[in-house]
């Protein structure tokens, strides 16, 4: 949930922490610190809470020289508030040690109570000062900091990302990693640590995933990797996919904006490489064998938030192709239900991030039980891909904003991918559906560029309702899916009450919310490819509007049905209606961005919120 950058080398200490903090903001961003072995050779902390512009100007009113080792950290507050004392680093061995961490020490109050037995006074209300005063006394005992790191690491419980450093030993960072992610950065006589590769992009674009229970040290000079015994263990480098540019605002008002704009490409580069002689093939599927794929009689697919609403899009579309029964849970929720599992079901994760902690849990779970695990994930080398059977990756480049846009088009894309590829290896999907769903993503980049060229027409819409309450969203089938993702974008970014339904359930219960003037978004689907479902929206457009709501229809185009019903219309490119929702959220994620905007919030850091939920 935070966001971690050791840095050792000769260059600019401060600038190579800020660089990677700059672009670890979006992991958390209530407080932000850093600490460097300073030139009289002490270790020198400037932290602050609120975001990082408060920690630079911090630092500009008063400046640090740092002689080329040094920690930083961006905060998404777990244990205490989010004050400048809470916020990291934090010191032990009499200052003499600083310490960040990313995660949740769970023992820590029992840790706590040890060290204020034995006198040690700590000042903030953290776990990871407890860590620090441990790591340091360790220190103080052993002489050695990474002697002393070991012994600590392998008491604590929970959730840890943890980077330390000794000013007695200066030129050297050491790291481990419990459930958290952690990436090395490797330079040319200087050497990074991060919570992922945006940490030092800019840098450089050698990178190493460090393993699970494992430590890393850097020095300029090198990098030892050993598991939490001290025995050295093997690792693999790898080159980072997309480089600083991509990780970006690129002249964009926020990067939300900017990553809306990028779908047409990332669903266009998540495709790309897939489709061989007009047929879906993806490598990472393929060598799990055909025969195992054959005998998969259930798929689940788990996410959380956005992404379970990528996996409900795409579970209609696996079930059509491939024939398999597929239904989506909350990854929080999986495990505690006991589910039912057998070496005949798939589970099919899809984070963003790949480092989600309650779907990495839950992808753990289903190995534990022997099912076949794949990983739908943006994030090279993330950890559960790296945990999974296969990976299949969206190519959707980094995304920044809190809230996902680019991340959840690609998601579905590549859902659809894995339904087309079951579909031809198990014989379920016919050459005409097959041709048909190819052709539909060969055209889908310029239909998706025309819903992105909603914009002006949704800026408008917005600008009357900036002073709405609530907003309603109503969707059938794929569409659905689509209208919890835009209640769930609105709720998020611009802070407005908003809850999205299956439009076949409304007069169930959610009709009493009609009154006068209540905004309701409606996807209407296509009355040539889905009469039935045209015509039962169009129903319900006129019983909300019998009851005094204001209806923005979103229709493909020609559809003039709801002409008479609709006070707004948002027309979008004909599609096949499996790929409609791929079309549709665009003008949804505008207007959420449009109403932040114009309420004058944060679009790219919403409160309360950070990019990886990396905690349980
Ligand atoms: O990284 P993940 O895709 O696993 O993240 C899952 C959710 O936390 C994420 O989609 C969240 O709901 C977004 N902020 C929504 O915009």
């Amino acid at each position: 949930m935070c966001g971690i950058v050791g840095y050792v080398g000769p260059n600019d200490t401060v600038e190579a922490l800020l660089n990677g903090l700059r672009r670890l903001e979006y992991r958390g961003y209530d407080s932000a610190g850093i600490a460097v072995v300073d030139e009289t050779g002490g270790i020198s902390v400037r932290k602050r809470s609120g975001k990082l512009a408060r920690l630079e100007e911090l630092l500009a009113e008063n400046p640090v020289s740092a002689t080329g080792t040094g920690i930083g950290h961006t905060r998404w507050a777990t244990h205490g508030g989010p004050t400048d004392v809470n916020a990291h680093p934090h010191l032990g061995d009499d200052g003499k040690l600083a310490l960040i961490h990313n995660g949740i020490v769970e023992n820590f109050a029992e840790l706590r109570a040890e060290l204020e037995a034995d006198g040690v006074e700590l000042v903030s209300e953290t776990d990871t000062e407890v860590v620090a005063k441990l790591v340091g006394r360790e220190v103080a005992e052993t002489g050695d900091l990474e002697t002393a790191f070991r012994n600590v690491v392998k008491r604590l419980h929970g959730t840890f990302t943890l980077l330390a450093m000794h000013r007695d030993e200066p030129g050297k960072v050491v790291s481990a990693r419990h459930h958290s992610p952690l990436v090395v950065g490797l330079g040319d006589g200087e050497n990074f640590l991060g919570s992922d590769v945006a940490a030092f992009v800019s840098a450089t674009r050698r990178a190493v995933a460090v393993d699970e229970d494992n430590i890393a040290v850097i020095t300029p000079e090198e990098v030892r990797i050993t598991d939490f015994d001290g025995n050295p263990v093997e690792y693999s480098e790898f080159e980072v996919e997309w480089d600083a540019d991509a990780a970006d605002k690129g002249g964009w008002s926020s990067f939300m904006a900017k990553e809306i704009n990028e779908q047409p490409e990332a669903v266009e580069n998540t495709v790309r490489g897939r489709v061989v002689d007009g047929l879906v093939d993806i490598p990472e599927l393929s060598a799990l064998g055909d025969d195992r794929l054959r005998e998969i009689d259930r798929i689940i697919i788990i996410a959380c938030g956005t992404a379970s609403y990528a996996g409900q899009v795409g579970s209609y579309a696996i079930e059509q192709w491939a024939r398999i029964p597929v239904e989506v849970q909350l990854s929080h929720e999986f495990r505690y239900r006991d589910p039912v599992l057998s070496d005949r079901t798939m589970v099919i994760s899809v984070s963003q991030s790949g480092e989600t902690m309650d779907t990495l849990m839950a992808v753990k779970y289903a190995i534990e039980r022997g099912v076949t695990t794949v990983s739908v994930c943006n994030t090279q080398s993330a950890t559960i891909p790296r945990e999974s059977d296969a990976a299949v990756y969206t190519h959707a480049g980094p995304e920044v904003a809190v809230a996902s846009t680019k991340a959840f088009t690609a998601q579905i894309t590549a859902l659809y991918l894995i339904g087309l590829h079951l579909g031809r290896v198990r014989g379920t999907l016919s050459a005409e559906a097959s041709a048909e769903a190819v052709q539909q993503f060969a055209e889908l980049p310029e239909k998706m560029r025309e819903a992105v060229a909603t914009h002006e027409q949704i800026a408008q819409l917005a600008h009357w309702m900036a002073d709405t309450r609530s907003v309603l969203f109503l969707g059938r089938h794929v569409g659905y899916p689509i209208a919890l993702e835009g209640a769930l974008k609105l709720k998020e970014i611009a802070y407005i009450h908003a809850e999205g339904f299956a439009a076949g359930e409304l007069k169930h219960g959610p009709i009493a919310l009609i009154d006068h003037g209540q905004p309701v978004f409606v996807l209407v689907p296509s009355p040539r490819t889905a009469p039935l479902m045209h015509s039962k929206v169009v129903s319900n457009i006129q019983e909300i509007r019998a009851r005094g709501a204001r209806v923005i229809a979103i229709v493909e185009v020609g559809d003039t049905a709801v002409l008479p019903y609709a006070d707004d219309v948002i027309r979008l490119p004909l599609a096949d209606a499996l790929f409609e929702p791929l079309l549709e959220v665009v003008p949804l994620q505008w207007f959420a961005l449009e109403l932040s905007t114009a309420k004058g919030l944060d679009v790219d850091q919403p409160r309360n919120l950070a990019k990886s939920v990396t905690v349980e």
